[in-house]
């Protein structure tokens, strides 16, 4: 990775500067000396068009999209909001983007797809999303992809680090506070650790160019489902601290209703962005054993479990 102002991705702008990826970027551009602006939702709103065209007319390369409306359930009772985030908050950027001649890296997700197909899901898959996020970010890609041809969209899934809200946190702090879980066995997908995507971001972003531009699948390289991840997160807590986690029973999709439908298998397969990138496939459990280790292992001010759990 180069240094500042000879990396081929220089400079770089980031939006959704707060967000568990946000974080991670940052982290990563930082001890790196990367020149990466870095804004959150107050200093920049992207379903503002206006102040979106204006922060883009300061001369960036390349800019990171990973500001989005992430809240699965509640978009389902907030589209109007999901849209303007996730849809045309993107098409802002893409245009802005094309109008001053940056490259976009943008976020999308593995919740396009419905989760029938049955095998890991490759790029040129049809998407068929089953949520009004899903929909919305369906929608985004569909308006990156419509305006600006110097993109790459990045699909993720099931995103967890130190920083922000997880299923990881939420299993340590239910973990704390009960004796039994109950966890949903028959949705699969792949973890991919916040850091690990920081990291492939920051790659794409030093090799953007019409040979790499499109749209790219990246996550964690090991199916699962919610209840082994939730069992791994205990045997890790365990392993660190000693303390047994609570029992855990596998329910069904159907025992669990929530406000908006989940694909029951949207396993990614991450193999053309390995490939493309020069890229390893992404190890969810060491990435797991690091973010449990930032979380649980008493830090130097001496706090234990931190951050917003
Ligand atoms: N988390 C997952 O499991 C997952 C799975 C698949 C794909 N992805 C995708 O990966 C990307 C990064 O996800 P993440 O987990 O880092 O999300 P996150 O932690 O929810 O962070 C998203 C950030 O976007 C900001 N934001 C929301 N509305 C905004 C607006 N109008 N203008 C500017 N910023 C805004 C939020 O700010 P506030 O906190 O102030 O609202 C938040 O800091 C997203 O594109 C997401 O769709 C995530």
């Amino acid at each position: 990775m180069s240094a500042a102002g000879d990396s081929a991705a220089g400079p770089l702008l980031l939006l959704g500067a707060e967000g568990q990826l946000g974080h991670e970027v940052r982290k990563l551009a930082a001890g790196r000396g990367l020149a990466l602006t870095a804004l959150n939702r107050k200093q920049l709103d992207i379903t503002d068009a206006a102040a979106v065209k204006q922060a883009l007319g300061r001369g960036y390369v390349t800019v990171i999209n990973a500001a989005a409306y992430t809240a699965v359930d509640k978009a389902e009772s907030e589209e109007a909001l999901a849209m303007a985030v996730n849809r045309d908050g993107a098409a802002h950027l893409a245009r802005a983007c094309r109008d001053s001649g940056a490259a976009l890296i943008h976020l999308s997700t593995d919740y396009v797809f419905d989760g029938l197909k049955g095998a890991g899901y490759r790029e040129d898959d049809p998407v068929h999303p089953m949520n009004v996020y899903g929909r919305s970010k369906e929608a985004g890609e569909a308006a990156v992809r419509a305006a600006l041809p110097a993109h790459v969209i990045l699909r993720t899934s099931w995103v967890f680090g130190a920083a922000g809200g997880n299923f990881v946190k939420t299993m340590l702090r239910l973990g704390g506070e009960r004796e039994e879980l109950s966890i949903v066995a028959d949705q699969h997908g792949c973890p991919t650790p916040a850091a690990a995507l920081a990291e492939a971001v920051l790659v794409v972003a030093e090799r953007l160019d019409e040979t790499t531009y499109g749209t790219y699948h990246c996550a964690g390289a090991e199916r699962t489902s919610w209840y082994d991840f939730a069992q791994a997160i205990f045997i890790g807590q365990e392993e660190i601290t000693g303390r047994e986690g609570p029992k855990l029973r596998p329910i069904a999709t159907s025992d669990y209703p929530t406000a908006a439908r989940r694909p029951p298998d949207s396993t990614l397969d991450s193999g053309l962005f390995q490939v493309t990138f020069g890229q390893g496939p992404i190890d969810w459990r060491r990435g797991l054993s690091t973010v449990l280790q930032e979380l649980l292992v008493p830090q130097e001010k001496g706090q234990g479990l931190r951050g917003k759990v």
